[in-house]
């Protein structure tokens, strides 16, 4: 079964279980800003699995486009990918353990095709913050116990036996971690992995870097893959540093569409699945390079993974740069360029590129890029950050290659950085290569120097992230619903929103309008949304049909695919009439405009052909 068959077939299997499919979020979160990208598919329901009621009710499922950039060194391998799709159903207080773990069993046995004899699952062993995980013990007993086990190994691994029970740094599942990472209001609880055995036949462990160690299902030497996580989402962490249980006990299942694609072609290598097979073929056309081959399979996996994260990116509204969302984008696309590099002495041309985007497009159309008009613009940012790179590159590595291994300082790589763009991960790769010898610790201060300095510059940010929903953020969120409507009414209804981000400090939006505000303009649109905030306005929020809130005039975001029962915001004294802004939106917001004081329009630029950036601070 290809991955395009199992993500329909799991959102068909779930949806036979009553649970409603949800479309997935943005993979560049909106106005949270504490994350930089969608990197779980729980991220847009932590306000749900904390007890507030979901439009589509308590069992939900979907498929998530996710990029976790603090992959980009994992990938290489045969499993790891910046850009991956995570399949998940949730529970809201609705089932759990025993409706979960059989239900998912059923799904990978009778629907994939897994041999149950390949699959292990590990459990929670306790710590002081909850207990042994008991209930998945017994049910995943009673499960196993009807299949038969795997056929005698000689690693030392014992197939008779199928659950693990693993401490908190392997089986407990929050946003950033085990139980004493967590901060204050943070949700997470005991979870339970599934992992195919890919077989002794391959020989994985005896030729990898582990072949010294006893195998085990969380070994890293890619004969187990973890295919699976089922989170049983049912604490937060009190002040005290305790746990309270939630008010209800909620599933969160994350399942790896690409893992589960190359568990059921038995080939433990995700790239060779539907999922990148166009891609890889299109790369070795383009290069005359070899996926066999051992010199470049590592380059080949990393181009591909990295190209398919950045097309997504940039389908999501990014463009390369050097801060946040647009900082790891430029690392993809020059990190590719490298790489290419080693496959061949020729830059690509664009229409190389363009046939490497297509094939992406060509795997995912029908999912995720059905209202793609035509992939020249993604082509485009992907050419010119490409060739801004390719002037520079041979120069820099020129100079690495030419310097004497005593002037390899810290300072050395930080100006590769300033004058070539070479980012510091790039210059560390580069420079771990055999045959260079690094003053590895006056490199590792400046890096760390740098590291603090661009931490801040992306907002000291989880990895995961955690939504913010402290009083400055509440209040920025309404102001941008405020903001949007006095754009429309000053400017004209051609004005739609293109993006947005909030930090604690300020608000930005992006929005169509052909030019510059003009002074006058800027100052009526300001004096009008404090003219709201004066009035006190309360805003309120409904549940409706999506089709029924867009006809009654609620603005809605082009970039977010919403399901069909929503969550709208009105400003106004009345939801039906007399109301002065209305959007579809997840919240959270203010409960009268008044609480939000006063704001002053900070600056306004271009940022593209058409489309303005506005900054708007609070001022009171
Ligand atoms: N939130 C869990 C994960 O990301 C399961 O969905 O693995």
């Amino acid at each position: 079964m290809t991955g395009n068959e199992i993500r329909q077939k799991y959102l068909d299997f779930f949806e036979g279980k009553r649970h409603k499919v949800i479309p997935p979020a943005p993979i560049v979160p909106l106005n949270d800003p504490t994350t930089l990208f969608t990197s779980s598919g729980m991220q847009q329901l932590v306000p749900y699995l904390k007890g507030e009621p979901h439009p589509m009710g308590t069992r939900l499922v979907d498929s998530q486009p996710c990029f976790r950039s603090e992959d980009i060194p994992e990938v290489g391998d045969n499993r790891h990918t910046t850009f991956f799709e995570m399949l998940g159903n949730w529970s809201l207080g609705d089932y759990f353990k025993k409706e979960q773990l059989p239900w998912f069993f059923e799904f990978v046995t009778q629907i994939v095709g897994l041999d149950p004899a390949r699959l292990y699952v590990s459990v929670f062993e306790g710590s002081s913050a909850a207990s042994r995980d008991d209930q998945s013990i017994q049910i995943w007993q009673e499960l196993f116990k009807t299949t038969a086990p795997a056929a005698s190994n000689s690693v030392g691994f014992d197939p008779q036996v199928k659950i693990y029970t693993y401490p908190a740094a392997k089986n407990w599942w929050s946003r950033v971690g085990v139980p004493e990472k967590m901060p204050v209001g943070e949700i997470g609880g005991p979870d339970s992995e599934l992992f195919y055995d890919f077989g002794e036949g391959l020989k994985l462990h005896e030729q990898s870097a582990f072949k010294d160690q006893s195998c085990h299902i969380n070994c890293d030497c890619g004969r187990f893959m973890e295919v699976s996580n089922s989170v049983f989402m049912e604490y937060v962490k009190l002040e005290d540093g305790s746990f309270r249980p939630l008010p209800a006990q909620n599933v969160d299942f994350g399942g790896g569409l690409e893992r589960l694609a190359a568990a059921a072609s038995g080939n433990p290598d995700v790239f060779t699945t539907d999922l990148f097979t166009p891609m890889i073929q299109t790369l070795v056309q383009v290069t005359h390079a070899s996926y066999t081959s051992p010199d470049h399979q590592q380059a080949m996996r990393i181009i591909a993974d990295h190209l398919k994260g950045s097309i997504f990116l940039i389908d999501g509204g990014v463009t390369p740069g050097n801060k946040t969302q647009g900082y790891f984008l430029r690392r993809l696309l020059r990190r590719v360029v490298l790489k290419l590099r080693s496959l061949t002495n020729q830059p690509l041309t664009p229409t190389a590129y363009r046939q490497l985007v297509d094939s992406v497009i060509q795997t995912y159309q029908p999912v995720y890029f059905a209202n793609l008009k035509n992939t020249q613009t993604l082509t485009d940012t992907i050419v010119t950050e490409s060739q801004k790179f390719e002037k520079t590159m041979a120069q820099g590595l020129r100079i690495i290659h030419k310097t004497p291994a005593d002037q390899i300082t810290g300072q050395f790589a930080f100006d590769l950085y300033q004058s070539f763009g070479f980012p510091l991960e790039l210059t560390e790769e580069i420079l771990a290569e055999p045959g260079f010898k690094v003053d590895k610790a006056a490199f590792k201060a400046e890096f760390t120097k740098h590291q603090e300095r661009s931490r801040t510059a992306s907002q000291g940010l989880f990895k995961s992230g955690l939504a913010d929903h402290s009083d400055a953020i509440v209040k920025y969120h309404t102001t941008t619903h405020l903001l949007h409507q006095a754009l429309r009414q000053v400017l004209g209804s051609h004005v739609q929103q293109m993006g947005s981000n909030i930090t604690a400090e300020r608000l930005r939006f992006d929005f169509k309008h052909p030019q510059k505000l003009t002074d006058e303009e800027k100052k009526k649109i300001e004096t009008l949304i404090n003219q709201k905030i004066q009035a006190y306005l309360p805003v309120h929020k409904t549940i409706e049909a999506q089709d029924q809130a867009l006809k009654s005039g609620a603005l809605a975001f082009f970039r977010e695919k919403y399901p069909d029962q929503v969550s709208v915001y009105t400003i106004g004294h009345d939801v039906n009439k007399d109301w002065y802004s209305k959007e579809i939106c997840g919240g959270p917001h203010v409960t009268s405009t008044g609480q939000i004081g006063a704001v002053k329009i900070e600056k306004e630029t271009a940022v593209g052909a058409g489309v303005r950036r506005i900054y708007v601070v609070l001022a009171g």
